[in-house]
């Protein structure tokens, strides 16, 4: 217990995309600090940075963190505020970091719990420049945050996607087709990797190994060939060819400008079904991919994140990330990760092993 007397004030926040289990790690926060904290105080801001630029809060209670372990979403609502955008006065002229730091310092908040992803990591980072006292926690179903081993999400996201390509599976046997699953995952391809592998998928494309179309055509021949009459691609949304992971940026977004196709996922389908003959459908789970209860995997990370977190503001240890490294909960200081990203090395043990088994990764 901190002394008698000493008031504690925090305040939370979530931002980015949602996921499964922000609300868990909210509870996690919550209950590691008024088991150990005599006077707490918790303020939520609404819609993310949003409610800290323009002052939209609420005083929460214990009410609030009661029952929301397995609840979705999050209590606090979200919203995507670029980090490139954050130096940039809004459209009534307001200078949005004075903003934030203005309504923190009328709280007079001892430290600010920022959840979510690489963008607002950022900004996280650039509040604690600010000279803001702040505590992040990693949530992403994407899983590219650099500095800890797994973000929150990520294992109910697989547990999603390996479900849809679960029941493509049997459609695609029973039509003898060809099936392409979309995975979320942004730039990176850790969701598709490991529901693909979960799932059985025979191709995985990845955006860190940029695909060629003649070896994916290949290996749904050689399945032919092999008496299976149907191929599972598992698609990461940001899986690119090797042609045009050799243009410039300029030039990438100057074909993207005339692109015809309303994803990646598309164009592939296209290209096999007029190089094989055989019809490619696509299937793109979407958004669903970061709703519902979290796993208790996720469960238990928050959970675990959440204590950690707590006594991180206990100890006024601030600036820091926490994050899972090596199955230990570690603080990480946020100057050090912020605006890196966690990518899946090409060459890795799992890529490897996934190829052993007769996975093709189109390269
Ligand atoms: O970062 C999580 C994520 O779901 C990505 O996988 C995806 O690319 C993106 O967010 C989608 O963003 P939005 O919900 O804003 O369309």
């Amino acid at each position: 217990m901190m002394e008698r007397g000493t008031k504690m004030k925090i305040g939370m926040l979530t931002s980015g995309g949602d996921c499964q289990a922000l609300n868990a790690a909210m509870r996690g926060v919550v209950k590691g600090l008024s088991h150990n904290v005599k006077d707490l105080e918790v303020y939520g801001f609404y819609n993310g940075y949003k409610g800290l630029i323009y002052s939209d809060y609420r005083l929460l209670t214990s009410q609030d963190f009661s029952g929301i372990l397995t609840k979705g979403g999050t209590i606090l609502g979200s919203s995507r505020q670029p980090f490139k955008l954050m130096r940039e006065p809004d459209e009534n002229g307001l200078n949005k970091v004075e903003a934030m730091k203005s309504t923190y310092y009328k709280l007079n908040l001892d430290c600010l719990v920022i959840l979510g992803g690489n963008g607002t990591q950022k900004t996280a980072n650039l509040l604690r420049e600010e000279g803001l006292n702040i505590i992040h926690l990693p949530k992403t179903i994407d899983n590219d945050i650099y500095g800890t081993d797994v973000t929150f999400g990520f294992q109910s996201a697989i547990d999603i996607a390996c479900d849809a390509i679960d029941c493509i599976h049997t459609t695609a046997s029973s039509h003898s087709r060809v099936f392409i699953v979309e995975v979320m995952g942004h730039k990176v391809g850790w969701l598709t990797l490991y529901a693909g592998v979960a799932s059985g998928a025979d191709i995985i494309l990845l955006p860190e190994i940029p695909y060629d179309i003649k070896k994916i055509v290949d290996a749904i021949n050689k399945r032919k060939e092999e008496g299976k009459g149907f191929t599972i691609l598992a698609v990461a949304e940001g899986a690119i060819s090797k042609e045009d992971a050799k243009l410039s940026k300029k030039d990438l977004k100057k074909k993207m400008e005339e692109y015809k196709y309303p994803s990646v996922s598309y164009e592939i389908a296209d290209k096999i079904t007029k190089a094989t003959g055989s019809e490619a459908r696509v299937t793109v789970p979407g958004h669903m991919q970061r709703g519902g209860s979290p796993c208790p995997y996720d469960r238990v990370l928050c959970t675990r994140l959440g204590a950690a977190a707590a006594q991180a503001i206990i100890d006024k240890d601030y600036g820091n990330m926490i994050a899972m490294v090596d199955g230990k909960t570690k603080r990480v200081p946020l100057e050090k990760v912020a605006g890196k990203l966690k990518m899946v090395e090409p060459d890795c043990q799992m890529i490897q092993e996934a190829k052993r088994i007769g996975i093709s990764f189109g390269d």
